[in-house]
């Protein structure tokens, strides 16, 4: 489960997480959408400290942390508790893509390496990738590359995935593979936090959609409530947008 309660952030006089409250249960998949510039990669970093947050209190699992005070090993154990998927898939490119997955095992949990080579192995096929998984990143697709990272979040089984934008530097043919995947690892109750654009994905497979503007959450609630019958102006704006998009074209 995690809790966020008051979160916030500025850039020095850039507020930009104006106080965040989200709670996401156990095996909930929760799609984060909004505007460009309204924080919700912020919002994903400071959940995992990769940025600091400046108040507010984040719990994930048994971890609970207040954000004004506290200390190295409170921030460890909460880094514990999430993996990151971003939208460059961040792969090693010295290592194949086996490797890739096996890596925070052998390093962070100190694994044995034909243990963690097992469990690699299943994950690389649960990707669809097993056929793979020799292969160093600069030979698979940006799909391929992405399922990978994908697999890697999921090897040292934390409490909550964060994905943020995981399809965005795509191209727009291989953007499927990677949803599927992600809609797979959704149905076996994983807890999973996504900054998508990809609205027909949230549709389908999250339980919830929280919109963003400007560091505040402006609406939220379950993804027919906010996509299909939208109550706050802003989001109903930022959803006739992002339909009413012009298709590039050369003619
Ligand atoms: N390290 C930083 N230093 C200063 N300002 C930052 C920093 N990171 C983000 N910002 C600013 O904070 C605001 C929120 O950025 P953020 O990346 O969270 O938005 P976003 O909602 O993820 O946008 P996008 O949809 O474009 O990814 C933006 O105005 C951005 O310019
Ligand atoms: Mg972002």
């Amino acid at each position: 489960m995690i809790k966020v309660h008051g979160l916030r952030k500025k850039f020095k006089d850039l507020i930009v997480l104006d106080g965040i409250d989200i709670e996401v249960k156990q095996g909930e998949t929760v799609a984060i959408i909004g505007p460009s510039g309204s924080g919700k990669s912020t919002l994903l970093r400071c959940l995992n400290l990769l940025e600091k947050p400046d108040e507010g209190h984040i719990q994930i699992g048994d971890i609970m942390l207040n954000a004004k005070k506290y200390s190295r090993k409170e921030a460890n154990e909460l880094r514990r508790q999430t993996a990151m998927v971003f939208q460059h898939y961040n792969l090693f490119k010295n290592k194949t893509a086996l490797q890739n997955i096996i890596e925070p095992l052998l390093v962070s949990k100190k694994m044995k390496y034909d243990e963690a080579k097992k469990v690699g192995e299943a994950l690389i096929e649960q990707v669809g990738l097993a056929h793979k998984a020799d292969n160093y990143p600069i030979t698979l697709s940006g799909g391929q590359q992405q399922r990978i990272g994908i697999a890697r979040a999921l090897a040292v089984q934390s409490h909550a995935i964060l994905l943020d934008e995981p399809t965005s530097s795509l191209d727009p043919e291989l953007v499927g593979e990677v949803l599927q995947v992600i809609k797979q690892i959704a149905e076996k109750q994983t807890t999973m936090i996504i900054v998508t654009h990809e609205m027909d994905f949230a549709r389908e497979v999250a339980d919830k959609v929280i919109f963003m503007a400007d560091g505040h959450i402006v609406e939220q609630g379950t993804p027919t409530a906010v996509l299909d019958h939208p109550q706050n102006p802003r989001t109903k704006r930022f959803l006739q947008q992002s339909i009413s998009l012009p298709e590039y074209s050369l003619v």
